[in-house]
């Protein structure tokens, strides 16, 4: 026998193909058992609090406070006291160093972020790792750039910040969410009071380590957790100048209400229900990545998930075959293995709601596939669902779901595409897929959403703005845009002589 022959005879053949367990260490996150509110770089007891869990395992992971009004009050006047004595009359240098500092210490501590993120956000740790990580400190190098720069960027407009910043964040990025706020607001000279989602406050949290790292003066970002009552007192505030929320488009309509007259300045970022339109010129093998990126990324917890799939009718039958072979092949799972395409749903809340909506779906007589696949017994699952035999009448068609759901409708001709994807009270995304560049420019300039992915979907970098239409808000986050909310200008002078 050779020797190749007598190492084959000893190395087992496989008995399946399945990937191994491949589990990131939780070790590298060290949870305290409780946590106060971030108030004037301090740490304040917390009069109520609530357990925040894993949602992959229901595993209580710490105590965390309830801010009552009280205790917002508290950190909003720790936040107007940062900003009169020291840091909007600091240097835009002296600003940006700290940006810098809080981009780098960001990227040194990643893996603890993303391993923390996942746990308590149920995101697999893949996307937590390559997405949401590199891209909050992007945020922060980003607009440490732009500090000593906002004369550049407004010319004869006399930037100025506007105050205290009150910033409600959803839990679906959490940190990610908390960059894309606090950077800009930083960057122009503003302080800020950051309420994080009340499933996923950890990160926020552990974002306060950081700015103690990074020698931030005290008060300059104050962090209070709690649910939507905590936000609403934060919204009613009086010393609060601006309101910058993401989250539902119910919260972000009672905001402005409550608003109303007020003079507070006010960014809305909210759902979505974006399509993803597939021509028959379109490279069918990456459109399907791009429709499964689209909708199955972060459990389909993105507010501007491609949600709806509009394919041309000539290719229905090729594009939707090979997109359920493809959803047999997506691994649905523990969040902490690397392996893990589709982690868990954020909460029982949410997972009632997808629920709710795919039953209706499956009631008003679409056909739903789903792969076969094993959920975990413990905590919140659901699996990769399509939704085909869709018409634009269906909740499935018009309301956000905000999971793993995706509904295929089909059309003919481009104006139809462009009619059916504008058939929604939303309009913050929409994805093209075909070979034609002139056909990319004619639907962006007809479809009503923020932001247009031309043969890709989900990509983001700091500099693009991004934002909706109608019921998806208004103010646009991101790029030289970003900060302009965060910014009261005296132009008119300027403008008449
Ligand atoms: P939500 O809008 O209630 O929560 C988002 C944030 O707002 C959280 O920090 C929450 O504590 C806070 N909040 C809640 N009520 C508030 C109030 N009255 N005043 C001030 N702040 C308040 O969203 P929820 O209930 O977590 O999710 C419901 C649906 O909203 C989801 O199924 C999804 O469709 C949509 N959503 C959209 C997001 C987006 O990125 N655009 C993010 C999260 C949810
Ligand atoms: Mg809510």
């Amino acid at each position: 026998m050779t020797e190749l022959e007598r190492k084959h005879d000893r190395t087992p053949v496989p008995k399946e193909w399945a990937y191994a367990p491949a589990p990131e260490s939780r070790d590298v996150v060290s949870l305290d058992e409780r946590y106060g509110h971030y108030v004037g770089g301090q740490w304040l007891e917390p009069s109520e609090t609530y357990t925040t869990i894993s949602p992959a395992s229901e595993e209580p992971l710490a105590e965390v406070g309830q801010a009552t009004p009280e205790e917002v009050e508290a950190a909003v006047a720790a936040a107007r006291d940062a900003f009169e004595n020291g840091w909007s009359g600091a240097s835009a240098a002296e600003r940006a160093k700290y940006l810098f500092r809080i981009a780098r210490i960001l990227q040194e501590r990643s893996r603890e972020f993303a391993v923390l993120e996942s746990l308590n956000g149920g995101k697999p740790i893949k996307e937590s790792r390559d997405v949401d990580l590199p891209l909050a400190a992007a945020h922060f190098f980003y607009y440490a750039g732009w500090a000593d720069k906002l004369e550049y960027a407004f010319p004869n407009r006399r930037p100025r910040p506007v105050g205290v910043a009150g910033q409600i964040i959803p839990w679906n990025f959490p940190l990610l969410m908390l960059s894309w706020k606090i950077a800009p607001a930083l960057a122009a000279g503003n302080t800020v009071v950051l309420k994080p989602a009340e499933t996923t406050p950890l990160s926020a949290l552990l974002f306060a380590d950081v700015l103690r790292q990074a020698e931030l003066p005290p008060g300059v970002v104050n962090i209070v957790t709690g649910d939507g009552r905590t936000g609403a007192a934060l919204v009613k505030s009086e010393g609060v100048d601006k309101i910058a929320f993401t989250g539902s488009t119910d919260v972000g309509k009672a905001i402005q209400r409550e608003l109303a007259g007020t003079g507070k300045k006010l960014t809305l970022e909210l759902g979505g229900k974006a399509a993803n339109i597939i021509f028959d010129d379109a490279a069918i093998d990456q459109a399907v990545e791009g429709i499964v990126n689209g909708i199955y990324f972060n459990q389909g917890h993105v507010c501007c998930a491609g949600s709806r799939l509009l394919v041309q009718e000539s290719i229905y039958e090729p594009v939707v075959e090979k997109l359920k072979r493809r959803l047999t092949t997506l691994r649905v799972g523990d969040p902490l293995d690397k392996n893990t395409d589709v982690g868990a749903i954020n909460s029982e809340q949410q997972l009632d709601k997808i629920r709710e909506l795919v039953e209706s779906g499956e009631q008003e007589g679409a056909e739903i596939y789903q792969p076969p696949c094993r959920l975990p017994e413990k905590g919140y699952w659901f699996a990769p669902t399509v939704f085909t035999n869709v018409a634009q009448s269906y909740r499935i068609a018009q309301e956000e779901i905000f999971g793993p759901v995706l509904s295929v409708l089909t059309f003919r001709t481009p104006e139809e595409a462009v009619e059916k994807a504008n058939n929604t009270p939303y309009g913050l995304s929409a994805g093209v897929w075909t070979e034609k560049g002139s056909r990319i420019l004619w639907m962006a300039q007809r479809l009503r959403a923020g932001v247009v992915w031309a043969n890709t979907f989900n990509r983001f970098d700091p500099s693009s703005p991004f934002g909706g239409y109608k019921e998806s808000g208004f103010g646009r986050e991101g790029g030289r845009h970003g900060l302009e909310p965060y910014m009261q200008f005296d132009g008119s002078e300027h403008f008449s002589g």
